[in-house]
């Protein structure tokens, strides 16, 4: 019988998550049916519901609703614990397992599909809202040399700071409090690519041959890729590596077949101009 899985979101036409997941699942073998599900604003709970009790195996779920999720999932990793918010959901004996990919995501497309091993790297995350937050563990886990979070709002990189002391030395402060000094990768987790905009940052702040990689996917060139590239920095990449990859996970986790994500990368890739 095919197996269903799917995405929840408010508004959810863009989502490529149903075209990954069935490259996947053509790829493995695997019989699933995988669908793109606008839950009401206020109606996640009942969608959820509405979807477990029709046999549904498993979701995943995107902006507005990753965490509202958390809060309905009946257990959570430590991974979406700490990110405060959850990007899959397993169904299992009508408990709802939350886990979250997207920090997974970004660092195996940085460490396998870019090559660049973060250990011993000097780290800048530029942003603080949900995107940087589910970044920081999987980030550290890496064992970067040094992780310092940059944000307009300072307050907020200092809050992320403490929430993730345990773990980690994490430097965090705002703009103009940000050391003249280069860094070896700079990830852009603000969202101010979607506004055709950039976070201030240094051309100092690009070490020469560095990584600089944007969460945004599909843009081509945004602001902040330019930018970095006129710094000399080596390398530029984009976030399609790292939502196939969060995707993968996913569909590991659910399925017990991990699928190659290289094909499905190279379908979705926007180039870079
Ligand atoms: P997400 O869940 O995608 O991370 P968010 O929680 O709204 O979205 O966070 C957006 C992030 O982008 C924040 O770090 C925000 O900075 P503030 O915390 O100071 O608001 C940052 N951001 C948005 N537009 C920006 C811009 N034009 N320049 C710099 N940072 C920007």
């Amino acid at each position: 019988m095919t197996d269903r899985y799917a995405v929840f979101g408010n508004p959810i036409s863009h989502s490529k998550s149903p075209q990954i997941h069935m490259a996947f699942a053509r790829q493995t073998g695997q019989d699933i049916a995988y669908e793109a599900i606008e839950a009401p604003a206020g109606g996640l709970k009942e969608t959820i519901a509405a979807f477990t009790q029709s046999g549904g195996k498993g979701f995943n779920i995107t902006v507005p609703f990753k965490l509202e999720a958390l809060a309905l999932a009946t257990s959570r990793s430590r991974h979406a614990e700490l990110a405060g918010a959850t990007n899959c959901i397993k169904i299992e004996g009508g408990e709802l397992l939350a886990e979250n990919f997207d920090g997974v995501g970004i660092v195996r497309d940085i460490e396998i599909n870019q090559d660049y091993p973060l250990a011993g790297r000097k780290v800048l995350l530029v942003g603080a809202g949900g995107a940087s937050r589910g970044a920081i563990l999987p980030i550290l886990e890496a064992k970067p040399a040094a992780l310092t979070i940059v944000n307009r709002t300072a307050a907020k990189a200092l809050e992320l700071k403490a929430a993730f002391a345990s773990f980690g030395d994490i430097g965090a402060c705002g703009y103009d409090d940000l050391a003249v000094e280069p860094f070896d990768l700079v990830i852009n987790a603000t969202s101010a690519s979607l506004h055709g905009d950039m976070p201030p940052l240094r051309l100092e702040n690009f070490a020469k041959g560095c990584l600089a990689y944007d969460m945004m996917y599909g843009k081509g060139m945004t602001p902040f890729l330019r930018f970095a590239g006129g710094s000399g920095a080596a390398t530029l990449v984009d976030g399609v590596g790292m939502l196939v990859e969060q995707a993968a996970e996913a569909f590991a986790w659910w399925r017990g077949v991990r699928p190659g994500t290289a094909p499905v990368i190279a379908e979705l890739t926007v180039p870079l101009t």
